[in-house]
């Protein structure tokens, strides 16, 4: 086979185009046991915020028809652990690193980005904009176009690093926001984040999760995932990065076809840890078979 998977997604070379959705694949450490972590496009590690957070009462995931609900809440240990023990260790697999951040306020956010001025071995910074704004009352960055472009200019101002948007699909018109951050220098943006999502037990009539609601992800959502990348795609001229619901190879050519340049494989991680090599090999197969040589020759090629 003689396909050409590269692709270059905010001035970055990924020699393929998959990689983890964040906060499904940690920094990688349980994931090197079952694959060699180097054959991936990038690796993007879980949400890292200023301070540790020790997220949400459990339980705090639960499985439902075709998918899941988390409600983990941005756990982590905070800026300097991920720093110090995290970044070292995905170092070592020579793939660009893409660092997911979230703040509560536009100044926390500005912070982490100051933080990481300057540190070896970071190609890209994803903004986490789907986690609530305190100042702003608990609404989401992400759900309002006026604080995604105000926290995209944030971390615009204060970081030289590739600024990838990761998107909620929480809000009406997905495109108005994307406009907003590319607007505000975002260079990529990524979607989708998880539907808000609620399940209740039938023995006890309590919701399956402590926090009540959470986040929908895995195949479920993929259809929605499809159509978002699709509308995004007609509305900014920056990469965009697809997310929701992939399994397989096919899958992850849907997106391409609805215009994204990359994937990012979330839930599926967690029933089948080599799915991301099967992808890979599987896109692979599915281009060569039907006689193309690079898989940009797909990229939002959907005849509508
Ligand atoms: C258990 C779990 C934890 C997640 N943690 C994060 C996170 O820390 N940061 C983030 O940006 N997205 C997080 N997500 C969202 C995923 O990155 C992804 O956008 C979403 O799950 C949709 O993709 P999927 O259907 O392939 O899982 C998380 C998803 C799950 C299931």
């Amino acid at each position: 086979m003689s396909v050409n998977l590269s692709v270059t997604l905010a001035g970055i070379k990924l020699k393929n185009p998959v990689m983890p959705a964040s906060g499904t694949f940690g920094s990688g450490r349980e994931f090197s046991e079952f694959f060699d972590i180097s054959r991936l496009g990038a690796i993007v590690a879980k949400t890292v915020t200023l301070k540790p957070r020790h997220g949400n009462m459990p339980p705090r995931v639960c499985e439902v028809t075709s998918g899941m609900l988390n409600s983990i809440g941005l756990q982590n240990e905070g800026l300097d652990h991920f720093l110090e023990h995290d970044l070292p260790f995905m170092r070592k697999f020579k793939i660009p690193i893409i660092v997911n951040i979230a703040g509560n306020t536009l100044e926390e956010y500005a912070q982490i980005c100051r933080d990481l001025r300057g540190v070896p071995g970071i190609n890209a910074i994803e903004l986490n904009i789907s986690c609530p704004n305190i100042k702003a009352g608990g609404i989401a960055f992400g759900a309002s176009a006026r604080l995604a472009e105000q926290v995209t200019a944030a971390a615009r101002y204060n970081t030289d690093y590739p600024l990838i948007v990761k998107l909620t699909p929480n809000v009406y018109n997905i495109s108005k926001i994307a406009r907003a951050v590319v607007s505000a220098g975002a260079d990529a943006v990524s979607l989708i984040n998880t539907l808000v999502g609620m399940s209740i037990d039938l023995n006890t009539f309590k919701p399956m999760l402590a926090n009540i609601t959470g986040g929908l992800s895995g195949p479920a959502i993929k259809p929605v995932a499809v159509r978002m990348v699709w509308e995004v795609a007609q509305s900014v001229n920056v990469p965009i990065i697809g997310i929701g619901g992939i399994m397989t190879a096919e899958d992850a050519i849907e997106f391409f076809l609805a215009g994204a340049t990359a994937v990012a494989v979330g839930t599926a991680n967690f029933i089948n840890p080599r799915v991301m090599i099967e992808i890979i090999e599987g896109i692979e197969k599915f281009l060569d078979e039907r006689g193309y040589t690079d898989i940009r020759q797909i990229i939002g090629k959907v005849q509508v």
